[in-house]
């Protein structure tokens, strides 16, 4: 019978159970997303929407795997970093199935988890990983014990950028697909077009992003009249142009040759093709995880626990709190 370590996804919108085997095969998440009606997204709100599906979900894993309690050697839960109550809700129930089934805590740094899901996912083996999600835009790579994030946004994630200029036009979260099909419907249409044409601001400050004045900019461009779709495109090239020449600073400096796509923006054509054509272009490889794994998902959460059960990492009682600022180098990196 094999064993598994279960996962709990619970920083933001998403709320989710995945499974890896001992050995790092993955299962299919089990998952459900918030949608707020209006606005951003109320972390209460949020919480709530995750407490109440907590049993139906862990449920549906354990029957779609048909898992029996004896089977779970352990359970990884993301400790941060994320919202306060959406964590706390993760943290408990994880806390209160540990205990049930009588088997190790394991609280997870949800950064670090997007890079082992991608390195078991793509064999990629000591990559730069450009991180781009909602509330998260880093460029990651492991230095001795610890993966050091060499740049990142210094104001809002790139998907929350995404997300913000979508709302304002009327469609609903997520934003970041139907700003991906508005591009590339308005792109097939006009393949000659000139970013020039829709000009936009690119910020890039050394290793550094940010994203509110690239989003104040597109929203100038609606009401002076531009298109749609036009607008959807040229934010989509500046901001993925930023954050590929980003990681590739990233790569000469480490002198790494894979760059991996994690998050949920990195299921966006446009972000791969542009990593291929530059990764192409220096002798690098650029690779990403299937999109259910790009996107927050618990099976991620499992199979970083699963790396740090390996290396008797488990998380006492007493540490067990969430940390909502909890950065990518804290987590000390003891496996291969
Ligand atoms: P994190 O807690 O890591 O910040 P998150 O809560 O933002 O994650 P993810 O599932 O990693 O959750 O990412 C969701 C984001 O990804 C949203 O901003 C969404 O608009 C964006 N996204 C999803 N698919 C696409 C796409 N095809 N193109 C662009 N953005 C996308
Ligand atoms: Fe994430």
């Amino acid at each position: 019978m094999n064993k598994v370590i279960i996962g709990v996804e619970s920083t933001a919108h998403t709320f989710s159970f995945g499974l890896v085997t001992l050995c790092g095969i993955p299962r299919k998440s089990h998952s459900a997303l918030y949608r707020p009606e209006e606005g951003g997204i109320h972390p209460r709100e949020a919480a709530d929407h995750h407490s109440e599906l907590s049993s139906q979900l862990i449920d549906k894993l354990m029957k779609t795997e048909k898992i029996d309690r004896s089977q779970i050697e352990a359970i990884a839960y993301s400790q941060g970093p994320g919202l306060g109550p959406c964590l706390r809700i993760g943290a408990n129930v994880s806390r209160a199935l540990a205990e049930h089934w009588q088997v190790p805590l394991i609280g997870v740094n949800h950064c670090v988890a997007h890079i082992e899901i991608g390195r078991n996912q793509t064999g990629c083996k000591d990559p730069v990983l450009l991180y781009v999600s909602g509330g998260n835009t880093q460029v990651i790579a492991r230095a001795g014990d610890r993966y050091q994030v060499l740049g990142e946004t210094l104001d809002i994630g790139i998907g929350n950028m995404l997300d913000k200029f979508a709302r304002t036009q009327g469609l609903a979260f997520p934003g970041g697909p139907k700003i991906e099909k508005l591009a590339k419907e308005w792109h097939e249409l006009n393949p000659a077009a000139d970013v020039e044409e829709i000009p936009l601001p690119y910020s890039v400050q050394g290793m550094d992003l940010n994203f509110s004045g690239l989003l104040n900019a597109a929203l100038q461009r609606i009401n002076e009249g531009h298109e749609l779709g036009a607008v959807c495109w040229s934010l989509q090239e500046h901001a993925f142009s930023a954050c590929i020449e980003v990681a590739e600073r990233a790569l000469a400096h480490t002198g790494k040759r894979e760059l991996l796509l994690g998050g949920g923006v990195a299921c966006n054509e446009r972000i791969r093709e542009m990593t291929q054509v530059m990764c192409g272009q220096r002798g690098s490889i650029g690779v990403w995880p299937e999109k259910q794994y790009c996107i927050d998902n618990g099976t991620m959460i499992a199979e970083l626990g699963r790396r740090m059960l390996e290396s008797n990492s488990i998380t006492k009682y007493n540490d067990s709190l969430v940390n909502p600022s909890l950065r990518t180098d804290h987590t000390l990196v003891e496996w291969d």
